[in-house]
């Protein structure tokens, strides 16, 4: 789902990119695959969601700390966008936590987020 032209020129930030598409891909994939029971493939899909949760916070830090140091117009509304998803995604996973990890929400949410991260990547993160 990476592509090259969503490079920004910063190592650290397309390396991030890279690994949360190729994250979110996964996701897809395990919360999609066909036959398996999905009490079987659950333990791999909230650990997968835990991490996302993890690695989103650390890569929105380190993007929004780049685009302070380098003064990019518009920083505050993107750190908005960057909180704003943030929220999303816990409010899911607590709202999951509550009622319980049913397969098609979760499959919802894949999609959500790699929908979200094409957007983002492709659109916001390239204004400077
Ligand atoms: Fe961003």
């Amino acid at each position: 789902m990476w592509k090259e032209h969503y490079r920004i020129g910063s190592e650290l930030i397309d390396t991030q990119h890279r690994e949360l598409f190729k994250r979110v891909s996964n996701f897809i994939r395990v919360v999609q695959a066909q036959g398996g029971l999905w009490e079987d493939r659950l333990e791999e899909v909230q650990s997968t969601l835990q991490f996302m949760q993890s690695y989103v916070i650390i890569h929105f830090n380190d993007e929004e700390n780049l685009q302070k140091r380098s003064a990019t117009p518009g920083l505050e509304k993107h750190a908005r966008i960057h909180a704003d998803f943030r929220e999303e995604i816990n409010r899911f996973a607590r709202r999951m936590e509550d009622e319980g990890f049913d397969e098609e929400s979760m499959q919802e949410l894949a999609a959500r987020v790699m929908t979200w991260l094409i957007m983002h990547v492709g659109r916001e993160d390239q204004k400077k």
